[in-house]
């Protein structure tokens, strides 16, 4: 008897192509590159440093646009997305940890992670991730008062306030010491088994365990693609 399995397919990358150009010399970042991803996965991205990883989330966040091929979200292309529908993606689909964070210098922890939630987003919840991630000591500090590392999980709670659908991180244990990072890693669980959809940029074999798949980029190409069951 064949069963008939249903897919809920969230984001799917066909045959994108990035190449930057520098001195006449083309780099190669990411090549015919076509994955799908279902809604609920939890997909680690490993791969040596200049790999693509990070061209490949910018991809998915909209930040940056492929030479060649498509990404569609729920069957859309979001490279057709007019500026209203880009920026509602941007802004309530997506959660995006950045590498380099992008925290506004001007703003507070607190303002920071503020200023991307609407009205319904109450004070308290904020406070309390913040109190989940040791920061709330650090709640009226600016971004140049705090620590790589309390910057990481500011950034972290930021993506993830908006019970976003899809959470792009991008190494986002990378400067956390082995306490913080579990604590981080458990929130993304949680936000996985609450139904969100996790890309995961990271070599840290904690953060592996958690996943269901695994992808690895080698010189921009995709050269395996594994599913935990
Ligand atoms: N804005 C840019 N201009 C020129 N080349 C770029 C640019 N961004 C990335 N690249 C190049 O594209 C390739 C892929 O970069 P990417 O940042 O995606 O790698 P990565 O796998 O995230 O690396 P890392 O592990 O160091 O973060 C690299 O060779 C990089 O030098
Ligand atoms: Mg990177």
């Amino acid at each position: 008897m064949l069963l008939a399995i249903e897919y809920d397919v969230m984001l799917q990358f066909e045959g994108i192509t990035k190449r930057y150009k520098k001195a006449g010399i083309i780099y190669p970042a990411l090549e015919e590159v076509s994955i799908r991803i279902d809604k609920g996965e939890f997909v680690t991205v490993t791969g040596p440093s200049g790999s693509g990883k990070s061209t490949l989330l910018n991809i998915a966040g909209g930040l940056i646009n492929p030479d060649f091929g498509n990404v569609y979200f729920h069957e859309q292309n979001i490279y057709l997305f007019n500026n209203s529908e880009f920026d509602d993606y941007r802004k309530r689909h997506v959660g995006y940890v950045f590498q380099q964070f992008h925290l506004i210098p001007y703003l507070t922890v607190f303002e920071n992670i503020r200023m991307v939630c609407s009205g319904l987003t109450v004070a308290q919840q904020i406070d309390s991730y913040l109190e989940k991630c040791s920061l709330q000591p650090l709640r009226n500090k600016y971004p140049s008062e705090l620590s790589v590392g309390e910057k990481q999980r500011t950034a972290f709670i930021r993506a993830i306030i908006n019970h976003p659908d899809l959470l792009l991180a991008d190494e986002p244990t990378g400067n956390l010491d082995p306490l913080n990072s579990r604590i981080l890693m458990s929130l993304t669980k949680e936000f996985n088994q609450s139904g969100g959809t996790v890309i995961l940029v990271s070599h840290d074999q904690d953060s592996k365990q958690f996943a269901s798949r695994h992808i690895t980029l080698d010189s921009g190409r995709l050269i395996s693609d594994q599913k935990i069951t």
